[in-house]
């Protein structure tokens, strides 16, 4: 056995568990909801029956397009956060802000006047503003001072090399064939090169964004236009039910099939990589219910707040140093976040109070 901590846990088993969670929940909520529309004795069975007329009876199948496209965007996520740090990770993801934008006036028809696109469009600046000259930024820096662990958390170790070049004894057979990011640079890339390791990062996060947008949208009309009403719950039902054979087949069979076969389900797994899960689910239901109660364009300006937090994190824990340019381009997103979420300005004046003497 490898000592604890060696082995990184397979991410795959993280968005995997991330749904069974999500799926015990809005099952749970599913099933109270439709027990309160049946007398109070009706059985459990007639209960699940519900469900599953729910889930394969109905529209319920159509689920299968944002759940396969939710699953690739949370496979992706992973990637992306194994290969920037999180300060850039949450910036460049706010391009999801656009896309979501984007698909909504496509698919929902929504219309989002000159505020909103002016917003969209400082977004857009800010979040460009951020990620190109960081580039060179992050290549400098990683040249200097080496690729930092929290950035590539196996590229030195299992890898077999440093940044510098030198090389170490070779790596574990079996730690070759973890996720695609790490057997592509261990095959057929210079190990741990860092412009390459950034590349790898902002294209997940850039693909990520876009998939969210699509998803989140195509989430939100069959939610809010089908003709079955179903329920927030029964959505999640059905959405989870599909998003969990998508990371079974996509992610533990498909990404990490053969290192979960040989190494466990849950290896590498600890309390930090559970409360990941737990986070990553309970945030999941919650953008559910955001999505229900507003829309996704405010959800995705309401968690950009996420970027300080990051940020703050990112400067305490991992010595995240911080350049004008990142400084200018965060100002710009948090700018197009408050300017999207003000009230529009009303127009006409109100009548004139009279004073009467
Ligand atoms: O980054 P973004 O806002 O697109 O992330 C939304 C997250 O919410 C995704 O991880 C997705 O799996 C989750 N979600 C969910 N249930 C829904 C809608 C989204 O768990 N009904």
């Amino acid at each position: 056995m490898p000592p604890d901590g060696d082995h990184r846990y397979f991410t795959s088993t993280a968005v995997f568990l991330n749904e069974v969670i999500k799926f015990a929940v809005s099952l749970t909520l599913a099933m109270y909801e439709t027990s309160k529309t049946l007398a109070p004795s009706t059985p459990a069975t007639v209960l699940f029956e519900q469900i599953y007329n729910g889930v394969f009876s109905s529209d319920g199948w159509l689920l299968a397009g944002p759940a396969a496209l939710y699953t690739l965007q949370n496979l992706l996520q992973y990637v992306a956060v194994g290969n920037l740090d999180p300060v850039h990770f949450q910036v460049l993801y706010q391009v999801k802000i656009l896309t979501t934008a984007v698909f909504s006036v496509l698919l929902l028809r929504r219309q989002l006047g000159l505020k909103g696109w002016v917003s969209l469009i400082i977004l857009t600046l800010g979040v460009c503003v951020v990620s190109l000259p960081s580039s060179e930024k992050a290549a400098d820096s990683f040249l200097l001072h080496g690729v930092p662990d929290h950035f590539f958390p196996r590229s030195k170790h299992e890898l077999g090399q440093t940044v510098a070049g030198a090389a170490i004894p070779e790596p574990a057979p079996h730690l070759s064939k973890r996720s695609a990011t790490y057997e592509g640079i261990a095959k057929d890339l210079p190990p741990a090169d860092p412009i390459m390791v950034y590349s790898v990062g902002v294209s997940a996060v850039l693909i990520s964004a876009i998939v969210s947008g699509l998803a989140g949208v195509y989430f939100e009309k069959l939610l809010k236009e089908s003709s079955t009403n179903a329920s927030l719950w029964m959505r999640n039902v059905q959405l989870s039910f599909y998003s969990l054979i998508a990371a079974f087949l996509g992610g533990c069979v498909y990404q990490d099939g053969a290192g979960i076969r040989e190494h466990g389900f849950f290896e590498g797994y600890n309390a930090v990589v559970w409360a990941a899960i737990l986070l990553q689910a309970a945030g999941g239901l919650l953008a559910s219910l955001v999505i229900r109660d507003a829309d996704n364009i405010v959800k995705n300006f309401a968690t950009s707040i996420s970027i300080v937090i990051s940020f703050i994190f990112s400067v305490w824990i991992f010595d995240f140093t911080v350049n004008i340019t990142f400084l200018l381009g965060t100002s710009l997103v948090l700018l197009a976040t408050y300017i999207y979420s003000v009230p529009e300005r009303k127009t006409h004046r109100p009548p004139p109070v009279r004073i009467v003497s």
